[in-house]
């Protein structure tokens, strides 16, 4: 075993002390990972002790080992669920039959393309978020972003070490290419649209870890199903972690509503001038960053997804909650656009699976959305928020090029223009949210724009010291 990568160092399940030919792999990428985490990830605080969950096994009472440590000293670990030796294919046309271990040679080229993509959305998340540490509104907050960083960089890890287990050196070509695209660039940027967005103040990174981060819960889960079963055991671990971004998205947007809320009741009520965010801006960035979200799931009717299905790579949403796993002759009634009209029609099912995994996603934001809805009313506040319909400011699939209103009424362009900022931020909100965006370092204090806490991070008091300074 070499001397750099012990099973210490590097936590996993997946027998790294005797696995010469991933040691070698790792042994090449693992440094090439820290500097691209030193020049990429957190700006500003890789020196200072935080206080961050850990994964070290997989074991109930391991996989979440909280402890200071610095973020480039921090364990990213490979871990994969247990292997369940009876599982079988869960739908497509291998349904019912033993699940895969190694790559299929027919759908090599597929399924690389989809860990690959998934891979690339978790540094770029990293890039996104690296300059947020000098404006965050409390040490709570300022933890919670740093965990989401360090665990979006082990997400990588698992992508990687499917790659240099399975692909050979193209696989390791690719592992390498992970670390050479960046967020944003011209050159060189992000295989998808959202992760290529700036998150440049806490309200995008709420919205982003709300609404973004929830749409790799559903890639994730639909990979969860996969008959390649070290990708089903891999995402299912990943889940683990990705109900916590979720968790500091929808919290976080939660306290910045609730405070919206307590300064409406402030004698003049007037939001802005109490240096708080009003609930019409909030909508704003929820329409950018839920309809940014949305387009990651892809177009309408994709034969990509047909294809993927059939090869038992990516199932849907928790795929037993069906009783027929093979689709054939089933359709799905959604809308389409038809000689620039929209119309409601059955798709055969197989090739509506990215509409069928993004209407799950729907339902999910929908429940955050009742829930944020809820504070308002329980502070007397008469005002609610809304998720657009899926048709309006998109970029990808069948309504990308076409205008709609955020109630889904299709509209020409000129009327789109004129209506734009009523309806997406404009530079003057991004203008205003960022003058908000003044650092609060002291335990236990909060910016005045968002609303303390309901409680700590791992049953500890919300004015622990998160973050040694
Ligand atoms: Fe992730
Ligand atoms: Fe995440």
């Amino acid at each position: 075993m070499s001397t750099v990568l012990s099973d210490e160092k590097i936590p996993n399940n997946v027998n790294l002390s005797s696995d010469k030919r991933l040691q070698r792999a790792l042994e090449a990428w693992q440094p090439q990972f820290i500097d691209w985490w030193k020049q990429m990830g957190p700006v500003g605080w890789q020196e200072k002790d935080i206080y961050l969950r850990t994964a070290v096994s997989v074991e109930a009472n391991g996989w979440a080992h909280f402890d200071y440590v610095r973020m480039p000293e921090y364990r990213w670990g490979i871990f994969l669920e247990p292997k369940d030796p009876n599982r079988t294919h869960g739908f497509g046309d291998f349904y019912g039959q033993p699940v895969w271990d190694e790559v299929p040679g027919e759908f090599r080229n597929l399924l690389r393309r989809l860990v690959v993509t998934q891979g690339d959305t978790e540094p770029a998340s990293v890039e996104q978020q690296r300059h947020l540490g000098a404006t965050a509104p409390s040490l709570y907050d300022l933890r919670n972003l740093f965990q989401v960083n360090v665990e979006e960089g082990r997400h990588l890890w698992a992508m990687v070490y499917l790659l240099h287990t399975y692909f050979g050196r193209d696989g390791r070509e690719e592992a390498e290419e992970l670390l050479a695209r960046r967020s944003g660039d011209q050159d060189k940027p992000r295989i998808l649209g959202a992760f290529n967005e700036p998150t440049s103040h806490w309200l995008s990174f709420f919205m982003f870890t709300m609404f973004t981060d929830r749409d790799g819960k559903y890639q994730l889960s639909a990979l969860a199903e996969s008959g390649f079963d070290p990708l089903a055991r891999t995402c299912r671990f990943m889940l683990t972690e990705e109900a916590h971004h979720m968790f500091v998205g929808e919290t976080g947007v939660q306290r910045v509503v609730k405070r919206a809320c307590e300064l409406m009741k402030q004698p003049g009520g007037d939001v802005r001038a109490l240096g708080g965010i009003d609930l019409p801006t909030i909508q704003k960035y929820l329409n950018l960053w839920y309809t940014l979200s949305l387009d990651l799931f892809g177009g309408e009717v994709s034969s990509n997804a047909a294809d993927a299905f059939a090869a038992g790579l990516k199932g849907r949403y928790k795929e037993d909650r069906y009783d027929e796993h093979k689709l054939v002759g089933s359709h799905f009634a959604m809308d389409v656009l038809e000689n620039g009209k929209v119309v409601h029609k059955d798709i055969p099912m197989r090739n509506a699976l990215n509409e069928v995994l993004r209407t799950e996603y729907i339902k999910d934001c929908q429940r955050g959305v009742d829930r944020w809805n809820k504070t308002i009313k329980d502070e007397g506040i008469d005002f609610e928020l809304k998720l657009p319909s899926n048709k309006f400011h998109r970029q990808i699939g069948m309504w990308a090029g076409h205008s709609f209103t955020p109630a889904g009424e299709m509209i020409d362009q000129a009327t789109f223009d004129a209506k734009r900022g009523e309806w997406l931020p404009t530079d003057s909100d991004e203008a205003y949210i960022k003058s908000l965006m003044n650092p609060v370092y002291e335990r236990g204090k909060m910016a005045n724009w968002i609303a303390p806490p309901a409680k700590g991070i791992n049953g500890l008091p919300g004015d622990f010291e998160y973050v040694r300074l």
